[in-house]
C-alpha cells in the first residue's frame, strides 16, 4: 500500500509518544519523514534521546532524528517527571541508542522539508508543546501554506487541565508557540484531554499488549504500567489516559473520533489560566473556526487498532 499520509513527528517522549511513533512506524499507511524532538516532558538532550530509542526498538533506525528548541520561546522550561520518570521513558530497561542524531537543527529541518515537498503533501504531528513548530513559522511564515495539516495533541475543553486547574500540558509549556500555530491559518484538527481521557490503559488493555510476546510489546507494556500509575491515584481510574497515539490514530482512522469545528484561542497571558485553550464549543462567539477540535473517541476501536498494528514489530 502507497502511504496516504507523509508526516513529521514533533515529540517529547513521554511514554505516551512513544507510543504514537510507533503506531506510525508499524503503519503501512504512514511515511515517516522524520521526527524533531522538543523540550517539553524532560529536557530536550533526553527527548532526543528518547526518540532514537523508540526507532531502535520498533527495528528503524534509519529514520531522521533531529534536536530541535530546548526551551519554550517565552517562558522557563516547566517538565513532567512526576508522569514520566527521570528519562521520560522509565519503565521499560532498553539500551542507549546506537544511531546518530541528524546535525540539522529541528526547525531548520522543519523549514527545508516543507519547502521541498510538493506543497500540501506533508503534514506536522505535534504531540508536545509547540516550540519547534512556531518557531519555524515564525521564522518562515511562507511554509504555513505548504503545510497539509496539523494534527496535534493538545488542550482541553471539557477537561480544562491536567498540568493546572486550567491547562493541559502542552500548550501551557509554551502558549506563546500554541497561540502562533492556532493563528497560522494551517488546517489544525485538535485531540484534547476531552478525548485522551477516554483512552484509558485498563489492565486487559496492556496485557493485550504483553501478550504480543515481542520486544515492543514487553516494553510498551512496562512503559504503561509505569506512566498509569500517576493519572490512577490522581483520577481514581483504572488506568491512565493514552494522549499522543490518538492523533496517529485520528489519521489512520478518523471515524474513531467525533468533534467540531470550531475557534480554539490560546490564554497567554492569565494570571492563573496561562495555557488554557478557548475552545469555542457552543458557538457563542462569531469568532471563525480554525480547528477540527475532537471530543470522543471510540476506546475499544482505537485499542484494537494499537494493538493489531503493534503486533507487526518486533
Ligand atoms: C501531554 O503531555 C505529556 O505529558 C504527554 O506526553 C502528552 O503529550 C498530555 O497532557
Ligand atoms: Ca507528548
Amino acid at each position: 500500500m502507497s502511504p496516504e499520509h507523509r508526516i513529521i513527528i514533533d515529540t517529547d517522549p513521554g511514554q505516551d509518544d512513544a507510543l504514537a511513533i510507533l503506531l506510525a512506524l508499524a503503519s503501512p499507511e504512514i511515511e515517516l519523514l522524520g521526527i524533531t524532538a522538543v523540550a517539553g516532558n524532560v529536557p530536550l538532550p533526553l527527548t532526543a534521546r528518547n526518540a532514537r530509542v523508540v526507532c531502535e526498538l520498533a527495528g528503524s533506525p534509519d529514520v531522521p532524528v533531529f534536536a530541535g528548541c530546548d526551551r519554550p520561546m517565552k517562558r522557563p522550561l516547566v517538565t513532567a517527571e512526576h508522569v514520566h520518570g527521570k528519562t521520560g521513558l522509565d519503565g521499560a530497561d532498553l539500551p542507549d541508542p546506537a544511531m546518530p542524531l541528524q546535525p540539522v537543527h529541528a526547525v531548520d529541518f522543519l523549514i527545508r522539508t516543507l519547502r521541498e515537498q510538493v506543497a500540501g503533501s506533508v503534514t506536522l504531528v505535534p504531540i508536545g508543546p509547540l516550540t519547534n513548530i512556531a518557531t519555524a513559522l515564525q521564522r518562515a511564515p511562507d511554509i504555513a501554506p505548504r503545510a497539509a495539516r496539523i494534527v496535534m495533541m493538545g488542550g482541553a475543553y471539557f477537561e480544562v487541565g491536567n498540568i493546572t486547574p486550567a491547562a493541559e500540558f502542552n500548550i501551557h509549556v509554551d502558549p506563546e508557540a500554541a497561540e502562533i500555530v492556532f493563528s497560522s491559518g494551517i488546517p489544525i484538527t485538535v485531540v484534547p484531554l476531552d478525548a485522551t481521557h477516554q483512552a484509558i490503559t485498563t489492565r486487559s488493555r496492556v496485557d493485550a499488549f504483553r501478550a504480543l510476546g515481542t520486544a515492543t510489546g514487553r516494553a510498551v507494556a512496562g512503559w504503561l504500567d509505569f506512566f498509569e500509575r500517576f493519572d490512577v491515584e490522581k483520577y481514581g481510574a483504572e488506568g491512565g489516559p493514552l494522549h499522543d497515539p490518538c492523533t496517529i490514530a485520528w489519521l489512520l482512522r478518523p471515524g474513531l473520533f467525533a468533534g467540531r469545528e470550531i475557534n480554539v484561542e490560546i490564554e497567554t497571558e492569565g494570571r492563573f489560566t496561562a495555557g488554557m485553550t478557548v475552545a469555542d464549543w457552543w458557538g457563542v462567539t462569531d469568532r471563525a473556526p480554525n480547528a477540527l477540535f475532537l471530543r470522543d473517541v471510540d476506546a475499544d476501536g482505537f485499542f484494537s487498532l494499537l494493538t493489531e498494528r503493534l503486533a507487526r514489530l518486533r
